[in-house]
């Protein structure tokens, strides 16, 4: 028993271990000069023993040298039997420590390799999770086969001349006089809803950017509805709209579940402005842009790494932007604002994507009665309502397989084509209503049932060939 518990206490501290076993070598190394010692005690006796017979008159002084040996030889032959018994003891402690070192070494490698193990198991969990992603995604998109419609309602003064009510999480019911209809979308936001709220309901569509799909959000509505507070947003965390959390959404994205799995991004934006039926740089010092097919020539990209670039970025941009007050709206765009990342993927199997994120916050419809826009203001005004009106004029030809389409009456609807049916992209509008008047309300209502009609195809990867 208390071998095998000295055993165990052995086991507990390694360095107890190292001290016994430099022990018993120490002991070990005594036992042939012991036996040797014996061995010539043993002989000597012998001698003794034949020369008492020879000479039995031996002197005292050989008996009692003989005695002293005898003695000698005794406790040799005892503490040999002593350093035997220890040294077998030894070599049990010895074998069972050498088993246990073993078992600790096995323990080791299967630790050492354990980490590589759950970091393959945990690689591929996420490449079976990315995938199931993409394909339940093209599945909901495919069934839908249309663009989708949000809707963002602005804290309102109710008008008592009509009624508008927001019914579900998807419809909303506009009323007045003998004309009530309910209107149904992807998503309603109500007017107490935040920033983080409305982004958190539109990243899914984001990411399928990252996994090669165009992806265009539209914010439409009429002036002062909220188009810029949804894209552009404010100052504060809070308050940041969408592009910038696109951004710092898609530089997350991709640089953490995404690089796990084998791919690896670079991204770079431009940011371009319509303002009175011309394209302008943001970025380049509103350099006037020349247009080829649905593409712009020469605008500025510039590498996005991280969010620093990005705030530079953003604020150069709105240095730039065409603004100006109106009576409805302090800080009202004046041109369609079209800002655009453009993804590049590759993936370690060789696998590439190309496509590009594009985030649009479009001037708002208005009355010149209202605005009361003269001169430089009322011919932007009605530039805007033209290209908007081109927008809808597009839908509905769509909408009704019109044998053509008007596109090219106007620069926005030529830029936007890719996204609006001729092309193979996800495409989401954000309607902005301010349900203070009555007549605004009920055109982007009913706009929007156009764009939710509209079947604009499959959406496919854009690969890098
Ligand atoms: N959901 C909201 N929450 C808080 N403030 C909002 C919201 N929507 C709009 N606002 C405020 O209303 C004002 C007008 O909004 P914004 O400039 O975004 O309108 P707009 O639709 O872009 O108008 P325009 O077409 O004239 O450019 C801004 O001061 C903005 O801060
Ligand atoms: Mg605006």
């Amino acid at each position: 028993m208390n071998g095998v518990k000295n055993m165990q206490d052995n086991f507990r501290n390694p360095n107890d271990l190292v001290s016994q076993i430099e022990q018993l070598t120490k002991k070990t190394a005594v036992i042939p000069s012991l036996e040797h010692q014996l061995h010539t005690m043993k002989h000597r006796e012998k001698v003794f023993r034949r020369q008492s017979a020879i000479f039995p008159s031996a002197s005292s002084l050989d008996v009692s040298k003989a005695k002293t040996d005898n003695e000698t030889v005794s406790k040799l032959t005892v503490e040999l039997e002593r350093v035997r018994s220890e040294l077998e003891r030894t070599n049990e402690i010895n074998m069972a420590q050498k088993e246990e070192i073993k078992r600790q070494n096995r323990k080791i490698l299967d630790l050492s390799t354990k980490p590589q193990k759950l970091v393959a198991i945990f690689q591929e969990e996420m490449q079976k999770k990315d995938e199931l992603i993409r394909k339940l995604n093209d599945e909901v998109v495919d069934l839908r086969g249309q663009i989708r419609v949000a809707i963002r309602v602005r804290d309102f003064n109710k008008d008592p001349s009509f009624n508008f009510q927001i019914t579900s999480q998807n419809e909303v019911k506009f009323q007045q006089n003998n004309f009530s209809n309910v209107f149904a979308f992807e998503n309603v936001f109500q007017p107490g809803a935040s920033q983080p709220e409305v982004f958190d309901d539109i990243k899914e569509l984001i990411l399928c950017a990252l996994h090669g799909k165009n992806v265009s959000l539209i914010a439409y509505g009429p002036t002062s509805s909220g188009k810029t507070y949804t894209m552009r947003g404010e100052s504060g965390d809070e308050k940041k709209g969408v592009i910038p959390r696109a951004i710092g959404f898609l530089l997350e994205q991709s640089k953490r579940e995404l690089a796990v799995i084998g791919w690896t991004y670079n991204f770079d934006a431009s940011f371009i402005e319509v303002y009175n039926e011309e394209v302008f740089d943001l970025l380049d010092d509103k350099k006037k842009l020349e247009m080829k097919q649905t593409t712009t020539v020469g605008s500025k990209k510039i590498p996005i790494k991280d969010m620093a670039d990005v705030t530079d970025l953003l604020e150069l941009a709105d240095s730039q932007r065409s603004v100006a007050t109106t009576a409805c709206n302090q800080h009202s765009s004046r041109s369609h604002a079209i800002f655009q990342i453009n993804i590049d993927g590759v993936h370690k199997s060789g696998e590439t994507v190309k496509c590009c994120l594009n985030l649009v916050d479009l001037a708002g419809s208005e009355r010149a009665k209202e605005s009361g826009a003269q001169g430089k203001q009322f011919t932007e005004l009605t530039k805007i309502n033209q290209s908007l009106s081109t927008l809808k004029k597009c839908i509905r030809a769509q909408k009704t397989k019109m044998p053509h389409v008007p596109w090219r009456e106007s620069k926005l609807t030529i830029l936007l084509r890719d996204y609006l049916g001729a092309g193979s992209s996800k495409t989401m509008f954000i309607a902005h209503v301010n349900p203070s008047d009555a007549s605004e309300t009920k055109r982007t209502l009913e706009f929007t049932a156009d764009l939710r009609s509209t079947n604009i195809g499959k959406a496919t990867v854009q690969t890098g060939q």
